[in-house]
């Protein structure tokens, strides 16, 4: 059977086998998706180890994207832009190539699942680390009218715009000097939720029919998606569907087959803890 794994560590968390399995029961695939947890350092090892041994696509998360990139011989534009790679597929000719699909999962999410325009939307992107790079890209090719990037290091988000000017304006800022009520979206891609912390944002300034998005998912609201309901957010979800749709979106770059995400999501949803 065809094959395919997921690299990351630590990797027993990871829901991207199921996910696999499930778009692989829906499309009739034929594929076995496995799991590999090599010492940080050790990236290439496995990955040599892979594909030597048959494999044909992986799927790369923390702390390897940044391994997967420079592993690949040739990158799709995405993959160039946000400077990490989250997929890695054997080609034709025997070349492993890398793409970055989180940045389409989350426009497919913002703008198809939930039916938000992107397109001369005012958007706010809370962070400037590795998540953040790698949706930069596909969000500003939605076109939206505005595109700010906030963090507590000025000068990472700063680092970010001669990156990202072919592509779109990108604008930055300090959180202390941002004023919340100007953003149709805000999408919080730091780290922070991961330890149940936020970003320091200003209080009292949401627009009520602001979406707020948090990039991490959990079983119960994240902190972010807690702080946006605080506010009066009439929306505010997290990353999940991001998730899924970023996996799709791999799927159909290994199989030239594109799956049904909604299914999968409710499956997901109903089964996380
Ligand atoms: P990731 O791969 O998750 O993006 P990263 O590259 O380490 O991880 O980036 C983490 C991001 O979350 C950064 O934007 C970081 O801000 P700094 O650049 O100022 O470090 C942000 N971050 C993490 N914890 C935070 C907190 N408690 N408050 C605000 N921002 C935080």
């Amino acid at each position: 059977r065809d094959r395919y794994q997921v690299v990351g560590n630590p990797i027993a968390q990871s829901k991207s086998p199921l996910i696999h399995r499930l778009f692989a029961d829906q499309t009739h695939q034929q594929l076995d998706y496995g799991r590999a947890c090599p010492a940080e350092g050790h990236f290439a090892e496995e990955a040599r180890r892979f594909f030597a041994a048959g494999g044909l696509g992986m799927n790369v998360t923390a702390p390897f994207k940044l391994d997967a990139f420079k592993f690949a011989h040739a990158l799709t534009p995405r993959a160039e832009f946000a400077g990490a790679v989250n997929t890695l597929k054997l080609s034709e000719n025997g070349d492993i190539l890398g793409d970055n699909t989180d940045g389409f999962g989350l426009v497919y999410d913002l703008s198809k699942r939930l039916g938000w325009r992107l397109a001369g939307a005012r958007i706010l992107v809370l962070g400037a680390g590795g998540a953040v790079r790698g949706v930069l890209q596909p969000l500003l090719a939605a076109q939206p009218a505005q595109l700010v990037v906030a963090n507590r290091t000025l000068a990472r988000a700063q680092a970010l715009v001669p990156i990202f000017n072919p592509v779109g304006p990108l604008s930055v800022c300090e959180f202390s000097a941002l004023s919340l009520q100007e953003f149709d979206i805000i999408i919080n891609g730091t780290s922070a939720g991961l330890q149940g912390e936020l970003p320091p944002l200003p209080r009292g300034q949401l627009g009520s029919n602001c979406l707020c998005y948090d990039m991490i998912y959990s079983a119960k609201p994240t902190a972010f998606q807690v702080w946006a309901r605080a506010e009066g957010a009439a929306h505010a979800e997290d990353g999940l569907g991001m998730l899924v749709a970023q996996a799709a979106e791999s799927f159909r770059w290994w199989r030239g087959v594109v799956p049904d995400i909604e299914p999968v999501l409710t499956h997901m949803r109903e089964h996380l803890r």
